[in-house]
Order: C-alpha cells, then structure tokens, then sequence
C-alpha cells in the first residue's frame, strides 16, 4: 500500500488506503485495549478555528487512547488575535516539532495549503476546511454503514438538508462512490444544493417525501447557519416543515430504515427528537466510531 504523508479529503486516498483504514478502524473497536501505546510518545496538536465537540474530542482520545501526547490550540486564546496570519500560526506550531497536526478552519482548501507547507517529519490530517472536505468524519461514517450492512452495493442512502454548505456531504458522497454504495441520492432546497463535483453520480431530489421512497439510510443535516451572510439562512420554521424529519415520514422509507447524523443536530428543525433518539437512530455509533476511525488515521499516517 501506498504510505499517507497527510489526510486531507477522501479524493487523496486511493481505495486500498480507505479500505486499509476502515479494516483498521473496525479491528480497533473490537480490541482497543491491543492498540494501547502503539504510538507512543508521539505528539499531537489540534490546530482548530472553528469550534467542535465531536472532532476534536474524538481526535484526543484517540491520540491519548495510542499513547500520544495532545495539546490543544484555541484560535481565540492565541497570537491570532493579535494578526498573526494563519500560514505564520501553522509554522510556529509545526517549528515545536509535533507529529500530526489535525486542523480545522472555515476556508475551504485551507487544510491543502497547510500541507503543501507541511515539514516531512509532520502530517496533516483535515479535520473540516470550510464547505469542503470533512474527511474523519466520512471514515466514520463508512465504518458506521459497514457496521450495519454487509454489502454496501445493495443499499439505498439518502442526505438531505444543507448540502451546499456541506464539508460532510462532500466527502461522505466521494467515500460511497469509493466503495460502491448501490444508489446514492441527495435532497436539498434548490438553493442548498451541492455543487457539480459533490452531486457526480447521485440521484437528486427537491422533495424529501419522494427521496424517503425506498432508501435504507437517511442521513439529515443541519442548515450550516454559520456559512451564510446576513439573513440569508432558510428560516427555520419554513425548513422544519417542508425538510424535517418526523417518524410519520421515516415511515415512507425502506422497512428498519437507519438513520444518521453527523452532529451538532439541531433539534426540532432537520430531524425531531422521536426519530434522533429512537430506536433506528445510529448517531450515538457514529459518535462512538470517532475514536477508532480516527485511532485508526493516526496510525496509518505514522506508518504503524
Ligand atoms: N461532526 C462534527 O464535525 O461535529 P463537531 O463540529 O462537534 O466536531
């Protein structure tokens, strides 16, 4: 197999290299306890400026959970606020001698940049640029629907929502292609569709009620209100209405249609608390699966 100098969207794995770490990831979760320490005193740093809960936790115990050592960057609590330029930030950092940097910024290509700047001794992993790439987050999510399905050629999955501003439809489409998932669709508000690339071989739908018929997961995301200017997110009521969903239209789907997100959810508004916390709901696997997918990363980025 080809080695991984940096993670920074699927497109840059070619499909030995995803494959390698999914096995990895699931061989992981069955034993962690084997994978103690296999790194360590390595050194992590998570370089984030925007904020999270999900990636960043989930990328420190991974790294904690493999021996590494971690320290966090808050972009509020550093010389960013004085000016200092995020190519200068990166550099001082990366001058104290980390091994991975893990990196999230609302720039999209951001996360590319940073690596064509990349020491040789240090990797860069992407961990959401902008709209673009949320690249973790879809060896999750791959990992979660391989949990779940035997043979992802036969299966029918379906995201709707804010797909435009999107990091995890992008890289969740790239990774299906990638893997063969049976039939990939996408429903949006025209104005939230996703661009050409994102929407190459799927099937689109502007009715969410037609887009249920048939599929074996939903994946619903949230209106990415921090990407909009001014007051040109979707109202929330309207949204609720026509691209919630309920149970009532959960019903429409395949029978044991599953159902994902990937968080923050915004309750009430794409997905209701019946259907998030009920019992097809696979969004707390999908937060468990975090630490190994990304356990799972590290490790091969460190060639172990
Ligand atoms: N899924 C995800 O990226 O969540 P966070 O923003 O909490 O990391």
């Amino acid at each position: 197999m080809n080695t991984l100098q940096h993670l920074i969207d699927i497109g840059s794995m070619d499909d030995e290299q995803l494959v390698h770490v999914l096995d990895r990831a699931r061989a992981i979760k069955q034993d962690m306890g084997k994978y103690r320490n296999a790194l360590d005193g390595a050194l992590a740093v998570n370089l984030f400026f925007e904020p999270s809960t999900r990636t960043r936790f989930s990328f420190e115990i991974a790294a904690r959970r493999l021996g590494m050592q971690v320290v966090n960057f808050a972009a509020s609590a550093s010389s960013v606020s004085k000016g200092e330029t995020l190519m200068d930030s990166f550099r001082t950092v990366q001058a104290m001698g980390p091994d991975v940097i893990v990196f999230r910024h609302p720039d999209n290509g951001s996360a590319a940049d940073l690596a064509a700047h990349a020491l040789p001794s240090v990797h860069v992993v992407n961990a959401g640029d902008g709209s673009r790439a949320h690249t973790s987050q879809a060896v999750l999510d791959m990992m979660t629907l391989q949990e779940n399905f035997e043979d992802l050629s036969q299966i029918k999955v379906l995201i709707s929502g804010d797909l435009r501003h999107s990091r995890v439809t992008h890289s969740d489409v790239q990774a299906m292609r990638k893997l063969g998932v049976g039939e990939i669709r996408l429903a949006s508000p025209a104005e939230l569709r996703p661009g050409d690339e994102t929407a190459q071989g799927t099937v689109q739908f502007d009715d969410l009620d037609e887009a249920l018929q048939g599929v074996n997961v939903v994946m619903m995301l949230r209106i990415q209100k921090e990407r909009f200017t001014g007051d040109q997110a979707p109202d929330q009521e309207h949204f609720s209405h026509q691209w919630g969903l309920t149970a009532e239209r959960l019903n429409q789907a395949a029978p044991g249609c599953l159902v994902m997100h990937p968080g923050p959810m915004n309750r009430g508004v794409e997905i209701t608390s019946e259907v998030a916390d009920g019992p097809r709901s696979l969004i707390l696997q999908q937060v468990a699966n975090g630490v190994s997918a990304r356990m799972a990363i590290l490790m091969t980025l460190l060639g172990q």
